[in-house]
């Protein structure tokens, strides 16, 4: 790790400088995916530097997704992104598609509640102004690496209490005979906000997909409008063509 020793030779700020120095070691291979960090202490001692300077520079490092930290254990190159496959022709959940890859899905909640619904959950889910919409809003986990930011709205009429939904919502949606068996689905291109950016742990600006989903029950009534971002740096989405006719 010797690159962080030239901390001190040009006149930009120190933590600038150890930044650099380290996003250069990561780029450069010195430190591969998944390598510890040497400690707070040891790099400061090494580079003859304050341990905020250093804490600085690391935090900075973390925000921006190059490094990531670990409650207990210290701090990490971020891990390569394995990318997900995820077929586009089959109506499957977050839960299931992660199971199937021998991954454990997980939420970390960021809103969960009943609401009126807005203009375009009336239209979508076919709600007047007096019914109630459940609201379910997520960051999607598989194994520690965020994948997706999900925003779920389902009529409260079939889901009165989200907080019925611990785990899978279309699981949720099977016990009271709710899962949804058709969805059509909107795929576009955006680029993340500050916000985020930092609860999927990439940089600000990073390409995602935007995915919405209007799912469907075998009578026709829409059951699910789901706004989804996925990160670009993980999914390919893929599909089988056939020739029309
Ligand atoms: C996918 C879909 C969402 C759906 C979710 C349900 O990720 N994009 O529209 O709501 O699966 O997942 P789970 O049952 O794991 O909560």
């Amino acid at each position: 790790f010797a690159a962080l020793r030239d901390v001190s030779q040009s006149g930009a700020p120190l933590y600038l400088q150890l930044k650099k120095n380290i996003e250069e070691a990561v780029k450069r291979g010195l430190i591969g995916p998944g390598d510890a960090l040497p400690s707070e202490r040891d790099i400061a001692a090494q580079a003859d530097i304050s341990r905020v300077t250093v804490r600085k520079a690391v935090q900075d490092l973390v925000k921006s997704g190059v490094l990531v930290q670990r409650h207990g254990s210290g701090t990490f190159v971020a891990p390569r992104m394995e990318r997900v496959e995820q077929s586009l022709s089959r109506l499957t959940s977050f839960t299931e598609d992660m199971a199937r890859r021998g991954m454990a899905a997980r939420s970390q909640w960021l809103e969960r509640g009943v609401y009126p619904p807005s203009p375009d959950e009336m239209m979508v889910l076919g709600l007047s102004a007096s019914e109630l919409v459940s609201r379910l809003s997520r960051l999607r986990i598989a194994d520690d690496t965020p994948l997706a930011i999900e925003r779920a709205a389902i009529s409260a009429s079939v889901l009165p209490d989200p907080h019925e939904v611990t785990s899978s919502l279309y699981m949720a949606l099977g016990k009271t005979g709710h899962r949804p068996v058709r969805a059509v689905q909107r795929i576009s291109a955006v680029n993340l906000g500050e916000a985020e950016a930092q609860l999927l742990v990439v940089p600000i600006g990073s390409a995602c997909l935007q995915i919405e989903r209007i799912s469907y029950l075998a009578s026709g009534k829409v059951i699910e409008f789901t706004k989804s971002i996925y990160r670009g740096d993980a999914y390919d989405f893929v599909a089988e063509l056939r020739l029309p006719g």
